[in-house]
């Protein structure tokens, strides 16, 4: 999370040059204005882009999360967990936002998630291992919040 928080401050610095920047050209240089608003959005976009993509490093499956998933699944692995995460991180956002894990209930994620694979049309051991990488992560993440 820190690393995301210095990340976003190098964003702010840096637009504050920019805008600082591109105030002074647009005065001294008012032909190339134009050409600093293209760029002013090029970089907006990429802002909103990085942003966006902002995933937090606590959702990475960790040897926790393995041992919680081995316990409900003996036979999950770490590589299984690890796609597990990669599916709900990149195909899980093609729709929406990142559904936050904790935010539901366990009923309710076993209610969403079939319809959810569907829709991102999970093969049936892609299926299983982001099932198992949400509900392993969610339970620790809970875990460790009662703590
Ligand atoms: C093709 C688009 C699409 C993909 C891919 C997709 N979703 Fe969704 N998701 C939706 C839509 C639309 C809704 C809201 C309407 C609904 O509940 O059907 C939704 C709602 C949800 C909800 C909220 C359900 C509720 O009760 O409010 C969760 C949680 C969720 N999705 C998780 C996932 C996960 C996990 C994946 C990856 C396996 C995923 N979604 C992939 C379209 C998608």
């Amino acid at each position: 999370m820190d690393s995301g928080f210095f990340q976003i401050l190098g964003i702010v610095v840096n637009l504050a040059h920019f805008l600082k920047n591109s105030f002074i050209s647009r005065n001294l240089f008012p032909m190339i204005h134009t050409k600093i608003n293209k760029k002013l959005a090029v970089m907006l976009l990429f802002m909103t882009v990085v942003l966006v993509s902002c995933i937090p490093k606590y959702l990475i499956p960790n040897d926790a999360d393995l041992k919680t998933a081995q316990s409900h699944w003996p036979t999950a692995t770490a590589p299984q967990l690890k796609q597990g995460y990669n599916i709900y991180i990149d195909q899980c956002t093609d729709c929406h936002r990142l559904k936050k894990l904790k935010k539901f209930t366990e009923d309710e994620w076993t209610k969403t998630l079939p319809k959810m694979g569907r829709k991102a049309h999970l093969d049936s051991a892609q299926y299983s291992n982001v099932v198992h990488y949400i509900f392993a992560k969610r339970e620790n993440i809970l875990a460790k919040k009662k703590k």
